[in-house]
């Protein structure tokens, strides 16, 4: 006879607070993005991965057989972090043009020169997949210390079939979601964005389909405009995949209806919406994704956040992690962010950034709450509040972080 499989449990104990989003539902708007779950004096307790109970420390029922303990005291626990938005996957940096930025070029203008996403298109299809793989195994390991138990990643730096095909397979094998951003850029080897899809539609977005889970595309002024993105989306959604769209960064060019519409998931940045597209979104369910660590980096207004949750739109935060203009790994630096420049709470910034990025990524059932049934994946914070996620700025608050019920080696 078999022998029963071992069940793995896992009790994090006398912890100073949880917090979680409360409720089951996905995405949260308005007032219940606010509501959160805090208990003092907590507890958790995990099996095979799983959470099976949350509570306090009074309530616990003495356990039988096998469990590990972690000691929680003079800590806080928040779900594990959801990164719904970075561009993990690239080679080399932009340091130099960093230092050009500095000293005051723009961001639009190295882009129009040449420079800015060309020069990592450049350097990605020189690295090979295994180096790309590699690459994105070192910023999901940076993003891992500061708490991003879960990642999406998105091609884009390739805009060639091998180049594309291999940032996607590289982002699955480093563990992260992968989006195909086969509409970043158009190509210097094609003479017109309408070309560049013909090519990009007929020869990567049949394996493209098999490898992702969404699409992207970049509609802005000197990258790709509402009809070509129109063509695009609708294309990659025929051949199943979910719909994203980089909107609204630096102009209004019919990102949101265009989104609406099509029933995308999301459109990120919205750092240039005007109070139409704040009714639009609100009155939709696409989530707008708000990416204040890209405003902050190039010196650009922030999106409007507190007028997008104040009409009823649901919002989430990612960092856009990418080597030209976020080079940012950190949720909790989004989330001092989200309280100081975009006027989010505590709580909203943290709904923002575990249920609701997990809905953006399909993965709301699962991902993004401390509660029973949900994935055990956990940070522990060195603090007395869980609210030092956001108070801590840039501090080094993660302590240790736990995936799928396993401890991971403590920080500090
Ligand atoms: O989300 N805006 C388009 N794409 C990225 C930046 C890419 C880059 O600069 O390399 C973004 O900001
Ligand atoms: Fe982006």
């Amino acid at each position: 006879m078999n022998e029963p499989a071992a069940v793995r449990r896992l009790l994090i104990r006398d912890l100073e607070q949880l917090a979680s989003p409360a409720g089951r539902a996905a995405p949260l708007r308005s007032r219940a993005l606010d509501e959160t779950e805090v208990i003092n004096d907590a507890y958790v307790l995990c099996e095979n991965g799983r959470i099976v109970a949350v509570g306090r420390m009074r309530n616990l029922d003495a356990l039988a057989g096998d469990v590990e303990e972690l000691d929680g005291r003079g800590l806080c626990v928040i779900p594990g972090l959801v990164d719904c938005h970075t561009h993990a996957c690239f080679g080399d940096d932009r340091v130099e043009e960093f230092s050009l930025r500095a000293a005051g070029a723009s961001y639009e203008e190295l882009h129009a020169a040449g420079g800015g996403i060309m020069s990592t298109v450049r350097a990605t299809r020189a690295a090979g997949e295994d180096a790309l793989a590699e690459a994105v195994r070192r910023h999901a390991e940076w993003m891992l210390r500061h708490g991003t138990t879960t990642f999406e990643a998105k091609s884009g730096y390739g805009l060639d079939r091998d180049t594309e095909l291999a940032s996607l397979r590289a982002i699955r094998r480093a563990g992260g979601i992968p989006t195909w951003l086969g509409a970043h850029a158009v190509p210097p080897e094609f003479d017109s964005g309408d070309r560049y899809l013909d090519f990009a539609l007929s020869e990567v977005l049949p394996e493209a389909a098999r490898l992702a889970e969404a699409a992207d595309v970049f509609l802005e002024r000197g990258a790709f405009d509402a009809e070509q993105a129109r063509r695009y989306l609708e294309a990659c959604r025929s051949a199943g995949l979910a719909l994203r769209l980089h909107g609204d960064q630096f102009t209004e060019a019919g990102a949101i209806p265009l989104a609406v519409e099509l029933r995308a998931r999301s459109v990120d940045h919205l750092e240039a919406t005007r109070a139409d597209g704040v009714r639009a979104l609100a009155e939709s369910d696409v989530v707008g994704v708000l990416l204040p660590a890209s405003a902050l980096f190039l010196g650009r207004p922030m999106p409007p956040a507190r007028a997008l949750v104040d009409a009823g739109a649901a919002v989430a935060l990612a960092t856009d992690f990418n080597p030209g203009s976020a080079f940012c790994e950190s949720l909790p630096l989004v989330c001092t962010l989200a309280c100081t420049q975009l006027r989010l709470s505590p709580g909203e910034a943290l709904a923002a950034c575990t249920v609701n990025a997990a809905h953006v990524l399909g993965r709301a059932d699962r991902l993004g709450r401390l509660a029973q049934g949900y994935d055990a994946n956990i940070v522990l914070l060195d603090a007395p509040d869980w609210r030092y996620l956001a108070y801590h700025l840039a501090g080094d608050v993660v302590a240790q972080v736990i995936v799928a019920g396993c401890p991971a080696p403590r920080l500090r």
